[in-house]
This record gives C-alpha cells, sequence and structure tokens, in this order.
C-alpha cells in the first residue's frame, strides 16, 4: 500500500495529543514538502514521512523509533517509508544512515525546525513571516538558548547535503511560513 496524508495524520494524532509536538510534526512536514518541490521529488511521500516520523515520541520516549517501526508496520506502511523515517535518529538510537536527499533533509532540519519555533517565539512579532535567517544563526552561536536543540545534528545533515546552514536556515523558515497558522507561529498582528 502507499500511505495517505490521511492515514499518516490518523496515526499520528492517535499516538501524539501534545499540541507542540503535533505542530513539531506539522513543521516537518512542512519542510519536507518545500524540499521535495524544490527537487521535483514525490511531494506527498516525503511529507507524509515528516509528518510520522516522531510518531512514538510522546507515549514511547524510551522506544524511540522501535514502537514506530511496529506501529508502520502493522499498519502495512511500506518498508521504504519505515526506512526514511528510522534515519531521522541515525546514531541516536537507530544505525540508518540517511542515504537519500529525503532522508538527509529529515536528518537535518528535524531539530532546526525547533530552533526557528524557538526563535520565532522570543521575537515581539511571535511569528516566523517576518523573520529572517540571520535571526535564528544569533541564536544558533548561543548555546544556552534551545539547549536541547542539537546544533551537531544539523551541521552534519547540511554537510550531507552540500549546504551552508545559512540557507538552510532560510529554506526552513520560508516552509514553515506555509503553515503558520496550524504551527502558532503567524504572530499576534497578522
Ligand atoms: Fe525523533
Ligand atoms: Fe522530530
Amino acid at each position: 500500500m502507499t500511505p495517505t496524508r490521511d492515514q499518516a495524520w490518523e496515526l499520528l494524532t492517535t499516538y501524539t495529543k501534545s499540541e507542540s509536538l503535533r505542530r513539531h510534526a506539522l513543521s516537518v512536514e512542512a519542510v519536507m514538502r518545500h524540499f521535495a518541490r524544490k527537487h521535483g521529488e514525490d511531494e506527498e511521500r516525503w511529507g507524509i514521512i515528516g509528518l510520522v516520523h516522531d510518531l512514538d515520541w510522546e507515549q514511547f520516549p524510551d522506544e524511540h523509533c522501535v514502537r514506530t517501526r511496529e506501529i508502520l508496520t502493522d499498519a502495512g506502511w511500506p518498508e521504504e517509508y519505515i526506512r526514511s523515517v528510522m534515519s531521522h535518529a541515525w546514531g541516536f538510537v537507530t544505525d540508518v544512515k540517511p542515504e537519500h536527499r529525503m532522508e538527509k533533509v529529515l536528518y537535518a532540519t528535524d531539530e532546526l525546525t525547533g530552533l526557528v519555533t524557538a526563535t520565532a517565539l522570543m521575537r515581539p512579532s511571535r511569528s516566523v513571516l517576518d523573520m529572517q535567517a540571520k535571526s535564528v544563526r544569533k541564536k544558533w552561536k548561543d548555546k544556552g538558548f534551545a539547549a536541547g536543540v542539537n546544533r551537531e545534528v544539523v551541521a552534519a545533515g547540511a554537510e550531507m547535503l552540500g549546504m551552508e546552514i545559512t540557507e538552510l536556515i532560510t529554506e526552513t523558515i520560508t516552509a514553515m511560513r506555509d503553515v503558520a497558522d496550524e504551527i502558532g507561529l503567524r504572530g499576534e498582528t497578522a
């Protein structure tokens, strides 16, 4: 079977009740879609993988990815999809190295969406719409800010993609603007 966005959303909302985690999933989905369009790839597939990548995180943080593999296998998802989901946690909880461009984008931007979100929320506008990469760049250097965001993973991901970090940030911000409402980053004034 080819998983649909509806099926992915159904699974996400079954296993993830927290608003911030759902927003994280939607952010990563938007970034994946953005990059798929940019490279003329299968937007639906990339987006779906982004949407479910942290499927088990809320309920089974100690078995991250292991439970997701089980859930997706039970739901009949193809192994290629599951493999791509696993690759986001390469070097931490899985040994599935990102190989396809889609997997590299997921690896590079998963953590970065967290830094973009945290930076946007610090701004007077609380919005991603009027934010530029340089704001995120400044927070990147402030290791105490959003300390949970692993800058090394983002840097390694950018390297895999052959992209400058600032360029990766710009693309990520652009993608997140597409879903500003859904991820709560449209801000107060708009
Ligand atoms: Fe994860
Ligand atoms: Fe994630």
